[in-house]
């Protein structure tokens, strides 16, 4: 597309500036915003500020408030770390990846009184530089750095943004509300959690 052309983000910096301008509206073209996001070539320079890594799971790293529109975040995923099987809160979920690779699975939301295990409905592998897009409309996921030997990180924009979810346990689909919390915001870690940090150089 032309217009995407145009507004290729040459910097993390220039792809915030972008995603201002378009969330400034009222209407979101999620074609448009994935693109734009597919477009910016992960430099690890520009984004490892944020990148903070912890020894247990993966965490969570607020990059920009925009505007009271959407939450951009940066992920960051150890060896084997992954995510439980959650919604999004009625909200846009984009996920682009910055560094290794993360595999998605897409479930079915369960039925009102199914006891059983959730059904899976697909699975993939997202390499650097791709961007995928999820609602609630589309299903639920879980998201996994399968890999033994590499760390992933992860660029994520949520609109409306949002602090609470519900998760899902894959047995038997019964779901739980669950609070969001920042490792760390612009880059200045927010809590004083024990666990041990590291920085991903
Ligand atoms: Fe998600």
């Amino acid at each position: 597309m032309e217009q995407t052309e145009v507004m290729k983000p040459e910097t993390l910096d220039d792809l915030i500036k972008i995603l201002h301008e378009i969330f400034s509206g009222n209407n979101i073209n999620i074609e448009e915003v994935q693109s734009i996001m597919e477009s910016y070539e992960s430099k690890p320079q520009e984004w490892k500020k944020y990148a903070k890594f912890d020894q247990f799971r993966y965490t969570r790293n607020l990059v920009d408030e925009g505007n009271g529109k959407f939450n951009l975040m940066i992920l960051c995923w150890g060896e084997g770390h992954g995510s439980s099987i959650h919604d999004h809160t009625d909200s846009h979920c984009f996920m682009k990846l910055l560094q290794g690779q993360l595999k998605e699975t897409l479930f079915d939301w369960p039925e009102k009184k199914a006891h059983g295990a959730m059904k899976k409905k697909s699975e993939r592998v997202l390499p650097e530089n791709q961007c995928a897009y999820i609602n609630d409309s589309i299903g639920l996921h879980r998201v996994e750095n399968v890999s033994h030997t590499e760390c992933a990180v992860s660029l994520h924009l949520y609109s409306p943004p949002f602090d609470y979810c519900q998760t899902f346990d894959q047995r038997t689909g019964h779901k739980n509300p669950v609070k969001m919390t920042f490792w760390s915001k612009f880059g200045e870690k927010t809590t004083n959690e024990t666990a041990v940090s590291q920085e991903n150089n």
